[in-house]
């Protein structure tokens, strides 16, 4: 048996925790699988004295996590603290400069560095690994980086925050409101540390950020998302989407066009007879279209404790075995940029809401504003009349240039008779 590889583990709570929890409860398994032991010789976390999920007491504890990336015992560290900027990334730069190699789940700081620090662990010869920063259990990046290598992928798109299809799967099933169902989530260690990550769909964008690069081959381009959390999504929306055999749920999409990349993130009106809708609770799916050799799916767990631990877990066993590769499936230099694509050029139905005071001339005034700029009516219900109450009134559009709606919904909103910002939800073809 060759040497045990020594693992530095920073971060000690759900998913930290986990790894420390499988690695112990595993060890002979992952031993006979990696071909040597994966030993934890130190680790990181804030508070030394906090009880884990295993007993650690009899690890070395560094104060400082950034001291894991100068013991001559660990040969990789592995950052599960998070965050964009911070101890995370001087952690991960400081490892990969000293020849170590590096397995992460955090997506924020990939999705905004990830091209630089695949750099990085190129040019120091050691991997960097990422399979539980997308969709925690789901293999995805190592079926998009290895299995699907000959395919020419053409679109991406899924449910990739465990949290929100949590609420929005919860809202509908039970009625309750969303401040309570978040709070579930976060006791269930779903959320992020800051849960406007998720629900505003920060989180979806860093991981669509990566999911595009491996699928296309172009550097993480972050800001080259278009960015719709659900946080505006009320339990009204979800029983109209109900009535029309929709549901809806925060996708990620990620295209090639003729004219670029398309990266959008947002609720969507999904048909209720396809995959994706089908997708409950804290599950996530990835979809995707490899031309003719036709659509892919893979759904799982893709937050907690267990499948995120479980999907850093593999990144080390492929590390104790050699399996390294570039991090994004070619060398950095060959990652391009993308060529963004242009929002005018995005075209869909949307479901719409509005509402109104209940007074005579209100529908006019709306279908008028919609027809100036071209957005053509092909479904709408009206409910609700309680006297001097606002009503809702719902429409779906044909197909319409995106800026348009946009131009419509605004010159609606400054009516007197309408009495919040209108909700605009696309519609996902089926
Ligand atoms: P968490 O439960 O909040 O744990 C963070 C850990 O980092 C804690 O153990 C904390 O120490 C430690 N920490 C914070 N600041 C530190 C510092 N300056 N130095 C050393 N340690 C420090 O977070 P998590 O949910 O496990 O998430 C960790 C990473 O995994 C994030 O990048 C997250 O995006 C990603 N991720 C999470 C999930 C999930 O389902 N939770 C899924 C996929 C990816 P104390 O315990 O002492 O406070
Ligand atoms: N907060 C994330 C989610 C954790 O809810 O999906 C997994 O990345």
């Amino acid at each position: 048996m060759n040497d045990p590889i020594r693992v530095g583990l920073a971060g000690l709570g759900t998913v930290g925790g986990g790894v420390a929890k499988v690695l112990h409860d595993q060890a002979r398994a992952l031993s006979w699988r990696a071909g040597r032991d994966i030993r934890i010789t130190a680790v990181s976390a804030r508070d030394a004295r906090k009880d884990r999920v295993v007993d650690l007491a009899h690890v070395p504890f560094e104060a400082d996590a950034l001291a894991l990336a100068e013991r001559d015992d660990v040969d990789v560290v592995v950052e599960l603290v998070g965050g964009e900027e911070g101890i995370a990334r001087a952690l991960v730069e400081r490892a990969l400069r000293g020849r170590k190699h590096v397995v992460t789940a955090n997506k924020a700081l990939l999705a905004r560095h990830g091209g630089a620090l695949a750099a990085l662990a190129e040019r120091h010869g050691v991997g960097l690994k990422f399979e539980a920063a997308i969709c925690g259990g789901i293999p995805i990046v190592k079926a998009l980086r290895e299995g699907l290598i000959s395919y020419d992928l053409s679109a991406v798109r899924g449910i990739l925050n465990g949290t929100c299809n949590f609420i929005l799967t919860q809202m509908e099933a039970t009625r309750q409101p969303f401040a309570e169902v978040l709070a579930e989530a976060q006791r269930l260690g779903y959320a992020e540390a800051d849960p406007t990550l998720d629900i505003g769909g920060g989180d979806t964008a860093h991981k669509l950020t990566l999911l595009t690069s491996l699928a296309f081959g172009t550097a993480p381009d972050l800001d080259g998302v278009r960015l719709t959390g659900i946080d505006r999504i009320a339990p009204a929306d979800i029983a109209f989407a109900g009535e029309f055999g929709y549901r809806i749920k925060l996708l990620g999409v990620a295209r090639r066009t003729p004219n670029g990349i398309e990266q959008l993130v947002n609720p969507a009106m999904v048909p209720a007879s396809t995959p994706l809708a089908d997708v409950e609770s804290s599950f996530n799916a990835v979809a995707a279209d490899a031309g003719e050799a036709g659509p892919f799916f893979f759904q799982g767990r893709g937050a907690g404790r267990g499948p995120t631990a479980s999907a850093v877990v593999a990144d080390l066993v492929d590390v104790a075995r050699g399996a390294l590769g570039p991090a994004f499936g070619r060398p950095a230099a060959e990652l391009s940029t993308p060529r963004r694509e242009s929002a005018e050029a995005r075209m869909s139905a949307y479901y719409l809401r509005f509402q109104v005071l209940d007074v005579p001339g209100v529908m006019a005034e709306i279908s008028r504003h919609l027809a100036n700029e071209l957005v053509s009516i092909e479904s709408m219900i009206q409910r609700g009349r309680a006297p001097g109450e606002p009503v809702a009134i719902v429409m779906i559009t044909h197909e319409a240039q995106h800026v348009a709606v946009l131009r419509a919904l605004q010159a609606i909103g400054a009516s007197g008779r309408v009495v919040e910002q209108p909700c605009m939800i696309p519609m996902e073809a089926a």
